[in-house]
């Protein structure tokens, strides 16, 4: 597998991508359709960028693409912006790309702990971004709307798809072949989001408030 790896490696070199995580949601895509084109699409953890890359080739110019990460991303896309947020994505909110679109079609997330080698600790660590990420995507999704994030599996992942299971129309997890097989890494997939009655009021009751300018960077 370490040669499947290599391959990718040497692949998205050669294509010139910035990483070989492009191949992961590019495979997840393929099979489960989740950025439409002239679609908006968040991506969380998103630095150095392939899985932008991906994204913004498939949403096209009349797409809106949005973005963040704890550390700044270096490339300078051309054609369509991207709407880049640097910041823990525990802290987003509402308002975080309200100016930017009211609600989007997918919410990817490709973030990952820094791991400590202690598998529990990774497992919980990692299971806490996949939770505050679907929080944010119940918050930010259009009704049927797309969520996928990476999650390190563990007994407690089974708990949190459960509980995804019962916001969305179709939950799937998958192992793409781009990621190395000794890796806890694994993807839930989640299509048709069911927006609950409440959430649509709160989401309406932040889009009547008063804008504050809060201005997002492009690049
Ligand atoms: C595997 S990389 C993502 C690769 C990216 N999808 C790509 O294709 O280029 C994981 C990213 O998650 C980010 N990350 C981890 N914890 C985060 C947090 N709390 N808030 C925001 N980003 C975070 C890391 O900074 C890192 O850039």
């Amino acid at each position: 597998m370490r040669k499947l790896h290599d391959a990718y490696f040497k692949q998205a070199k050669r294509e010139g991508h910035l990483a070989r995580s492009i191949y992961k949601l590019e495979e997840i895509d393929k099979k489960y359709s989740i950025i439409p084109t002239g679609g908006t699409v968040i991506d969380i953890g998103a630095c150095p960028g392939s899985w932008l890359e991906y994204i913004l080739q498939k949403v096209g110019e009349n797409g809106v693409v949005c973005a963040v990460d704890l550390k700044p991303i270096a490339k300078r896309f051309k054609n369509t912006p991207v709407h880049f947020k640097m910041m823990d994505l525990r802290d987003l909110n509402h308002e975080t790309f309200e100016d930017v679109a009211p609600a989007f079609d997918a919410v990817v997330s490709d973030a990952a702990p820094n791991t400590s080698g202690i598998r529990a600790v990774d497992q919980c660590r990692s299971l806490e971004l996949c939770e505050a990420v679907a929080e944010h995507a119940e918050l930010v999704l259009k009704p049927g709307g797309s969520f996928v994030c990476k999650v390190f599996e563990s007994p407690d992942f089974q708990q949190f798809r459960s509980k995804m299971q019962k916001k969305f129309g179709s939950i799937r997890t998958l192992k793409p072949r781009a990621c190395r097989d000794e890796s806890m890494e694994t993807y839930l997939v989640c299509k048709g989001f069911a927006q609950e009655p409440e959430e649509r009021k709160v989401r309406e009751d932040v889009k009547a408030r008063k804008k504050k300018g809060r201005r997002t960077r492009q690049y």
